[in-house]
């Protein structure tokens, strides 16, 4: 489909975790329209092998662009690092992606132990493998799965005792350590936020890479002159490869939520 400088940024995760994107990304582009997709119907990501994601962001990238999007923003860091060369590779729209903020943390650190939590999808990249080694050569970077996380987050309950007690069995052993920078590697966690400041000794910084997406995608939009031309306030349409999409426990009520397949023309 041809597209113009109106035309949408699309917004694609496995699930709910993309979402924790969009306030960045309207704050400082407030005029842009946005579709958002969560592929909730073979969320998680994390554990599947780069061949089975690779298929699902195909799958997600081809509908976006038959909705009309000038720019896709993988808003999944398993995604991004498994997928993302090949997705470059394959069409001709400019692709953001997100990857575990480890240089602004290394950079961040004093005691010079970074820990890292995302999926093991990301963790045993090779981006990630290559990225890691590029910024953290005097820095302590410690891995660790969050295995269970983005199922836990996707059920909408945020604290609880037995999500805290699965957090806390994460951190605990960074902290050990003498971690004072934390890096949330999956666009899941920042859901966490609340729950990981009441774990968290005040001293420890939580990076995320929310703003340095957004700010990245603002300057590729202007780069190729893609930033829309209304004054209007923007807006966000919501798509769900799943029946009952995760995403109604997330987004204000009576949100309409498309099946990935509707077409929007
Ligand atoms: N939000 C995805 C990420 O950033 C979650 C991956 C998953 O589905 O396991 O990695």
């Amino acid at each position: 489909m041809k597209t113009n400088r109106n035309s949408f940024i699309g917004v694609f995760d496995s699930g709910v975790g993309g979402l924790t994107l969009l306030p960045a990304l309207q704050f400082i582009l407030p005029h842009e329209q946005f579709l958002y997709v969560s592929d909730d119907a073979h969320a998680p990501y994390g554990g599947k092998s780069k061949e089975e994601i690779t298929e699902r962001c195909n799958i997600v990238v081809q509908s976006l662009i038959d909705k009309g999007c000038k720019i896709i923003i993988v808003a999944c860091n398993t995604a991004t690092t498994n997928a993302i060369e090949t997705l470059r590779a394959t069409y001709s729209i400019p692709f953001i992606g997100i990857e575990p903020a480890i240089k602004p943390a290394a950079l961040k650190s004093k005691t010079k132990v970074v820990g890292v939590l995302a999926t093991q999808g990301t963790l045993s990249s090779a981006l990630f493998a290559k990225t890691s080694a590029a910024f953290t050569q005097d820095i302590l970077v410690i891995e660790q799965i969050g295995s269970g996380l983005v199922e836990a987050i996707e059920t909408g309950s945020l604290d609880n005792p037995k999500l805290t007690k699965l957090v806390r069995s994460y951190i605990n052993p960074m902290l050990e350590q003498e971690m004072d920078t934390l890096v949330l590697g999956c666009t899941h966690y920042p859901f966490l936020l609340p729950l990981l400041k009441k774990i968290l000794p005040s001293n420890i910084q939580i990076i995320d890479s929310a703003e340095a997406v957004a700010k990245q995608t603002h300057r590729i939009l202007e780069k190729n002159q893609l930033i829309c031309q209304t004054k209007e306030t923007g807006n966000i349409r919501y798509f769900s490869s799943a029946k009952n999409s995760t995403l109604m426990r997330f987004i204000p009520k009576e949100t309409e939520i498309l099946s990935l397949t509707s077409n929007l023309f």
